[in-house]
């Protein structure tokens, strides 16, 4: 088996370091911040990723994961140094690569003959040349092997991937990256590069244009008044459609589809190509934020005073505690501007921690510790996250404690007969 240095401790590098120790892999995980290796090396994880807990056990037992400060003590000793570093959203919606460049610089000098750097982290089309420059050495290749990963379900994406992409000029070096996941039943796609950057990319605009589609279609099945849910189940028979990623929603969010898309919208600007189609896919989803919204403020009759409305759901999606680009978050602050009061749960926030502050400085909402204390005295419920607790709320209940008797379902996730048969007025989305 190989040793691999996992430069980066992240949502993306400790979730691959943690499965290639699982697949055999001598893997060193190297993070700048001392304290966070400190307990990462005692088995704490500080991200909600199911499964990710045992497989760092596992290899922390085995000895074959290992946590260290500073990406050069990692490397010296490793044969594959995989570049997991962040590659934020820079001003003008290219990602910015200060990370990626940084850690090339830091391991340049240290690595040994013949290492394989890879890029991991989700980088603009040319970034493997970026990292060859800056490392300096003739002797090393590097290769890009982008993440697939969604938030939730990240170490069976990894673990059971629908395939692998390398990217690589260097044949031998393709050859040696595809080895480390020779345990891995899945198709393993080897192309130049700028193509594995791009698919990249291009799979993750896609979706989001998938997700703006169900979603302009909601909207007008509304106008026509057709179910989008029916709408989106008779397109999913289709092989060539697919019955996953349909649902219609608030909009779509998380840390990746909104940087990735307006990444793609820059590459694709700076290479002389006017990518309108993505501008389009990412103002429907702006516009999938205000329309969820006006159903909340358009539910809350403006007599009501000292009410307020009830939100569900805080996080971009359930099944995970991220916050980042939350499209609920974006439907709360539009509903705060309109002058309405918020109280919101979600089963991965915790009322008074900083976390909703950090993403969204100056969103004046009280979060509590249930549904039921959320909805006490309001005039509206909104739920904004598909958690699944959110499906079996007691009507009976709401109904006595609610003062207005309003549901807006922006992720379709009720049976309406259910609210509507206790007198609640209900409104999905696209029905
Ligand atoms: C995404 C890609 O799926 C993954 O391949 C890539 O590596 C990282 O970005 P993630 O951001 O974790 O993964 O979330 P995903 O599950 O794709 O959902 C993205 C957004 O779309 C969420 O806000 C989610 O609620 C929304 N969504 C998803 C819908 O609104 N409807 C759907 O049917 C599916």
């Amino acid at each position: 088996m190989a040793s691999i240095a996992i430069i980066g401790t992240g949502y993306v590098g400790l979730t691959t370091g943690a499965c290639f120790s699982h697949l055999g892999h001598d893997v060193v995980c190297a993070d700048i911040d001392a304290d966070k290796v400190r307990r990462l090396s005692q088995g704490e994880i500080p991200i909600v990723e199911k499964g990710l807990d045992r497989l760092v056990d596992e290899g922390l037992r085995s000895g074959n994961l290992s946590f260290v400060v500073g990406a050069a003590e990692a490397s010296k000793q490793a044969e594959f140094h995989y570049l997991c570093v962040p590659t934020p959203q820079g001003t003008d919606g290219a990602a910015d690569l200060s990370y990626l460049e940084a850690a090339a610089a830091e391991i340049g000098p240290v690595i040994p003959d013949d290492s394989v750097v890879v890029n991991k982290s989700t980088v603009p089309v040319g970034s493997t040349r970026v990292v060859a420059r800056v490392l300096g050495r003739s002797d090393v290749a590097v290769v890009s092997n982008p993440e697939f990963l969604r938030e939730g379900t990240a170490v069976a994406d990894f673990l059971q991937p629908d395939r692998v992409v390398i990217g690589s000029q260097d044949q031998e070096a393709a050859i040696r990256v595809a080895a480390l996941y020779s345990r891995i039943a899945a198709p393993i796609m080897v192309t130049d590069p700028v193509s594995a950057e791009t698919i990249k990319y291009a799979s993750n605009a896609f979706l989001a244009s998938k997700l703006s589609f169900v979603n302009a279609m909601a909207t007008l099945c509304e106008a026509v008044g057709a179910d989008v849910n029916d709408v989106v189940l008779g397109m999913g028979y289709d092989s060539r459609i697919g019955r996953e990623f349909l649902r219609p929603g608030p909009g779509w969010g998380g840390s990746c589809f909104p940087k990735d898309t307006k990444a793609l919208a820059k590459i694709a600007e700076d290479a002389g190509y006017n990518f309108r189609f993505l501008d389009e896919v990412l103002l429907i989803n702006d516009e999938q934020f205000d329309r969820t919204a006006q159903k909340v403020i358009d539910s809350v009759e403006s007599n009501l005073v000292d009410t307020h409305v009830a939100a569900l759901g805080l996080t971009f999606k359930a099944g995970t505690d991220d916050l980042r680009d939350s499209p609920a978050i974006e439907v709360l602050q539009r509903v705060r501007d309109a002058g309405i009061q918020v109280k919101a749960f979600d089963p991965a926030v915790l009322p008074g921690e900083n976390r909703l502050a950090t993403v969204q400085p100056g969103l004046d909402i009280e979060v509590v510790s249930d549904p039921y204390a959320a909805a006490e005295g309001a005039a509206s419920l909104v739920i904004l996250t598909e958690w699944d607790e959110f499906s079996w709320l007691d009507f009976d209940k709401l109904a006595e404690i609610m003062t207005g008797k309003n549901i807006v379902d922006a992720r379709n996730l009720l049976d309406p007969t259910i609210p509507r048969r206790r007198g609640f007025n209900y409104r999905g989305i696209g029905r």
